[in-house]
């Protein structure tokens, strides 16, 4: 469906009744990557997928878009869908980044966290120079470049070697997104806070989620991290890198199932 959410047409995936779980994309992806989730999961939960901004058909994108201002357009996503209870916030990578923004603006409208395929540091001046160069790049020149490069660095090598249709799933996503957005995005995140020190005042029970091959946030990461949090559950994904829920769907979809019914 498509909502108006602080003047920008937003789309989103929207099914099944019970507790809410808001998925929220990884870069440069959209809400279609979470549509394994959204099928199974829709049977006992009121699943909610958007497109964050400029991640969508259409829609004009400033030339930055911070982590905060993703998490308040979620925020008033909620108002604009009625949703007033706390909801479950899933974030991958990107969406973990905007998860620690939504905890820090939004506390309040949230029941439990999950922090898939994701990092609390923020950039060290190399990476952002290099989010700099590849949004100057891609406004230039287009995303076809990072479509073709990007996805192998994402994905694990069994999922490469063995799952071409991944792979041209993953390509098909990122071709959607404008430039514009992707440029942002990056933008974005070279300027986001580090969010180590909040991890020891998460005070909602978290799911902590990572491929086993996860080269861009790995396992022994993503474990201390864990370690970190209060009420936190480490759960570690077989045959998945960084994108663990496009990659290995069926063990996802039972690790939130699982931490929703015990947590
Ligand atoms: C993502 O998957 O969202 C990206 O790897 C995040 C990043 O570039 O830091």
């Amino acid at each position: 469906m498509n909502v108006t959410v602080n003047g920008l047409p937003v789309s989103v995936d929207v099914a099944g009744a019970g507790e809410p779980i808001l998925f929220v994309h990884g870069f440069p992806l959209n809400r279609r990557m979470w549509q394994a989730q959204t099928t199974s999961l829709s049977d006992h939960f009121h699943v909610i997928a958007p497109d964050l901004r400029g991640f969508g058909a259409g829609q004009e994108v400033s030339p930055v878009v911070t982590m905060e201002e993703y998490a308040d357009d979620l925020a008033a996503l909620l108002d604009a869908l009625d949703v007033r209870e706390p909801v479950n916030l899933c974030g991958l990578s990107m969406g973990g980044y905007v998860a620690f923004a939504f905890f820090r603006r939004h506390r309040q409208r949230l029941r439990r966290l999950m922090l898939c395929d994701t990092k609390a540091v923020a950039d060290t001046p190399e990476k952002k120079l290099d989010r700099e160069r590849t949004a100057d790049d891609v406004l230039k020149h287009g995303t076809a470049k990072i479509v073709q490069e990007i996805p192998g660095s994402l994905l694990c090598n069994e999922t490469i070697l063995t799952r071409p249709e991944i792979i041209r799933a993953v390509r098909e996503i990122m071709a959607e997104i404008s430039s514009a957005g992707v440029a942002a995005a990056l933008r974005g995140m070279a300027v986001r806070r580090d969010s180590s020190d909040l991890l020891k005042h998460i005070d909602v029970p978290t799911l902590v989620l990572c491929g086993a091959d996860d080269a861009v946030s790995p396992p022994a990461e993503m474990r201390s991290m864990a370690e970190m949090i209060p009420k936190a559950v480490f759960v570690q994904v077989p045959s998945a890198g960084h994108l663990s829920p496009v990659e290995n769907p069926a063990d996802v979809n039972d690790a939130i199932r699982d931490f929703l019914m015990r947590h």
